[in-house]
């Protein structure tokens, strides 16, 4: 899965349910929804096979195969360096972004191939969102320029911005907290609520797949109540994937749990399976914190 020539590749492919610039998202809101959540819809599934990530000669991912199931939270634990981020990265082919770095294997969103050199780059990372260990609002923007900010950058034709804009922050459950304020600045808000501003943005594209990148680790412990909540209503909607050294919290959100062991995948279990019998002797000297 080398990279495609950005030049040469075509629009993206209709079954990946991603709109092009001139399209209208098909699962766009009709109306602003008045609820804090997102709607239910089916998620993606989405396939890893003998995944290999490269940073020049050093091998970080060393051939993983998962499954994510639709409508699941996925927990990607394991000690640092392991290659959860980098793994994270080839889903929404950030990684090759990176100098020197390449991967190999095959990615598959339902039955759409995200290393198909026709694929258009733009229609992956907007199948794929993601959210990061450290909120990043646009410094300069308002609350509602940075929730609109991927939606204007991958076209807004047909959308009605303001409404997609109501409906991603009430999706992100922050709505109520920033609806008298939304020409004030992202940077304006607590921690948490940039997260939740992150996460909004995100949604506000109406990704299939959300990848979340320790979103909690800069949080307090209120702010990371309020996320993993959020968590456990988008995965009506989204197929979710956290990475998290928190037990406690893979414990709580996840249905299921990867373990991730010097780049390789040592086990992927129900969560409860992995803290209560685990399968493999590593797994088991990680979640009960003997190394790590
Ligand atoms: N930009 C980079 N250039 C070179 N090597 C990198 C780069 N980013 C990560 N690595 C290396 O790849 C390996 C995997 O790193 P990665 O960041 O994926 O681990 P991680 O499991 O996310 O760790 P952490 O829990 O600390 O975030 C490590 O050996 C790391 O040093
Ligand atoms: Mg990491």
């Amino acid at each position: 899965m080398n990279t495609p020539d950005p030049t040469t590749a075509t629009k993206p492919q209709a079954s990946m349910n991603q709109p092009n610039a001139d399209a209208t998202p098909a699962a766009a809101p009709a109306s602003a929804p008045t609820t804090t959540s997102v709607e239910s819809a089916d998620g993606r599934e989405v396939t890893l096979t003998d995944v290999h990530a490269y940073y020049g000669g050093s091998e970080a991912v060393k051939g993983v195969d998962l499954v994510y199931k639709p409508n699941e939270v996925t927990a990607m634990i394991g000690p640092s360096g392991c290659g959860k981020s980098t793994l994270l990265r080839c889903i929404n082919r950030m990684h090759e972004e990176i100098p020197g770095a390449h991967a190999t294997g095959k990615i598959v969103v339902d039955d759409i191939d995200l290393y198909d050199p026709s694929i258009d780059l733009t229609a992956v990372r907007r199948a794929v969102g993601m959210v990061f260990q450290k909120p990043n609002p646009f410094p300069t923007m308002s609350i509602f320029d940075n929730t609109a900010a991927g939606l204007r950058l991958s076209g807004t034709k047909g959308v009605d911005v303001k409404e997609r804009v109501e409906w991603a922050l009430r999706g992100a459950g922050l709505w109520d907290e920033v609806k008298d304020r939304l020409d004030k600045p992202g940077i304006g808000l607590s921690g948490g609520q940039q997260q939740r501003l992150c996460i909004a943005r995100t949604i506000a594209v109406e990704p299939e797949v959300i990848l979340m990148d320790e979103p909690c680790s800069a949080l307090d412990p209120i702010a990371t109540l309020k996320i993993e909540d959020l968590i456990h209503e988008l995965k009506q909607r989204f197929t979710i994937v956290i990475v998290t050294h928190n037990m406690q919290q893979a414990a709580r959100v996840a249905d299921t749990t990867a373990f991730m062991y010097l780049g390789e995948l040592v086990e992927h279990a129900p969560t409860q399976q992995i803290f209560n019998n685990p399968g493999d002797p590593r797994t088991e000297e990680y979640v009960t914190g003997k190394f790590g």
